[in-house]
């Protein structure tokens, strides 16, 4: 069984928009593509910060919150998420840059170097494609990560571009844990 098999029906993207100052409101994903097919570029610079709650983020699932316009994927990867990531040589990357802004601009694409804590638990990264700037789905793709279904690109377990048109691995936007249930992204 491969690894989104495994997942399929298991696991379940939670889907919330947060906006600095204003209340969480939900709402359908279906409008994302189009947003950001008109405003591709993954720009993780400037503008304001916020902070997000990710203390009802089980293990295996992820949050979606939008943050400067765009989504960022909050995943709490589950132990076998974590192993499958790090098993992954950088030969086999297609890119092999962190693409981390937290990190030197030539950090290697390791998995290590993609998490937020050193468990490797806590990946956070912009949900934009970086093909044409969709939005890829989770839990889903060749690589048991994304997939983006607008041209097929598949992205692994950390977000790293394996397979299609997609020349980059999902960025990993400034952020950090400023306590224990706490991201601010920016
Ligand atoms: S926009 Fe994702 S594959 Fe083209």
């Amino acid at each position: 069984m491969s690894h989104a098999e495994d997942n399929a029906g298991t696991r379940r993207d939670f889907l919330y928009y947060a906006t600095a100052g204003a209340g969480a409101v939900a709402t359908g994903a279906a409008v994302w593509p189009l947003i950001n097919q008109m405003n591709p570029s993954a720009d993780v610079r400037g503008l304001s910060s916020i902070f997000v709650d990710v203390s009802a983020v089980e293990v295996g699932t992820q949050l979606t919150v939008k943050w400067r316009g765009k989504p960022v994927f909050i995943r709490r990867r589950a132990p076998e998420e974590i192993t499958a990531g790090r098993a992954v040589p950088l030969a086999d990357l297609v890119d092999t840059n962190a693409e981390n802004a937290n990190l030197p601009p030539t950090s290697e694409a390791t998995d290590q170097n993609r998490t937020l804590d050193e468990a490797g638990e806590w990946l956070v990264m912009m949900g934009v494609c970086t093909h044409l700037g969709c939005v890829p789905l989770g839990n889903a793709g060749d690589f048991g990560g994304w997939f983006c279904p607008c041209h097929g690109s598949h992205y692994d377990m950390a977000g790293r571009i394996r397979k299609g048109p997609a020349p980059r691995n999902l960025p990993v936007p400034v952020a950090a844990f400023t306590d224990a249930t706490t991201i601010k992204l920016g």
